[in-house]
């Protein structure tokens, strides 16, 4: 059957130094982040890692990448800038799409110094944001973007917290305009996949690091449906079910796409998915891509098919939408 939509899912790279950062950046809560960094993180996320996993990507044919947050680790301007070359090495804004997540946003910043430069990677389709959404400062989430016959929402789960805590919230304005997204989207007959950072579920990541409207958010997603939730934040690869969502509706997370793994569950690691049409509603095929220490490359791990419940309209099952713009990689060998 044609109609195909192929992405990597990649989480929490935390690819940015602090080489040469200044003591003045590192009052409040960056302090602490930037001991973190200094005596583990630093040792735990590699750029021969993100090389590898670059080299990898770019043997793949894929339709886009998304990115489901933490790219920083204390959220300083600085890193903004790195992280957005970065990302014009991965992808063009088109074929990339990023929404951030805790260490983003560790203290309260300017946004212009900091997410303005990656508003082309995070912003909604042209047409799809509304005026609240795009107003200067404010974020422009929830993010829509119509890639083949997916729908890919992304939320921010990224605010402030206090020392020692890393939890995520989503607040009652963008909650509501979820809803209104999922069930426009819902009416368009596309695979809806929701991007969040924090799982929402605490068993998870603990209670120290949760989001925090967690329960809110299962309650809304059971009311309006959707087809896939992508998560990072855990740093480890999985598949869960939740109960409150009918049929089987996966939600899954990845491991960092950075990590040596000091931790070898926590190793690095990347999740492809291929998602088409069936007589019944979906299929997706997921493929997790790992870092091997040994050899410096990523090779394959898992594999799984999952089924997913849905009304497909006949049009989707035979074409892919305009808007599709197939990312520059070449064919695996
Ligand atoms: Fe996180």
């Amino acid at each position: 059957m044609n109609g195909i939509f192929r992405v990597a899912h990649l989480s929490d790279p935390h690819l940015s130094s602090l080489v040469g950062v200044k003591i003045g950046d590192l009052l409040n809560k960056r302090a602490l982040g930037y001991l973190s960094w200094r005596f583990r993180r630093r040792h735990e996320h590699a750029s021969e890692v993100l090389a590898a996993l670059r080299h990898d990507l770019s043997e793949l044919i894929l339709d886009h990448i998304v990115i489901t947050g933490d790219l920083t680790q204390i959220g300083l301007p600085g890193e903004f800038q790195q992280v957005r070359q970065w990302l014009e090495t991965l992808g063009s804004p088109t074929d990339v799409t990023v929404i951030p997540g805790n260490h983003d946003a560790y203290v309260r910043a300017s946004w212009e110094d900091t997410f303005a430069l990656w508003t082309p990677y995070m912003a909604s389709d042209q047409g799809l944001q509304t005026g609240e959404q795009q107003a200067p400062g404010r974020t422009p989430f929830p993010s829509v973007r119509i890639r083949g016959h997916a729908a890919l929402i992304g939320v921010s789960s990224a605010h402030q917290s206090a020392p020692f805590f890393a939890t995520g919230n989503l607040g009652a304005a963008q909650m509501n305009r979820l809803g209104d997204i999922l069930d426009l989207t819902r009416r368009q007959g596309l695979f809806r996949i929701l991007l969040i950072h924090h799982p929402p579920i605490v068993e998870m990541v603990g209670w120290r690091k949760r989001l925090t409207d967690g329960a809110t958010l299962r309650a809304l997603l059971a009311r309006h449906g959707v087809e896939m939730i992508l998560h990072g934040h855990a740093h480890r690869s999985s598949v869960t079910y939740l109960p409150e969502l009918q049929g089987n509706i996966p939600m899954i997370g990845v491991a960092s796409a950075s990590a040596r793994g000091i931790k070898p569950k926590q190793r690095a690691g990347y999740h492809i998915y291929e998602v088409r049409p069936s007589s019944d509603g979906w299929e997706v095929r997921t493929s997790e891509r790992g870092y091997s220490l040994r050899n410096r490359c990523f090779v394959a791990r898992d594999q799984r098919v999952i089924r997913v419940p849905g009304s497909v309209t006949d049009s989707l099952c035979t074409s892919v939408h305009p808007d599709s713009h197939p990312a520059q990689h070449g064919q695996r060998a």
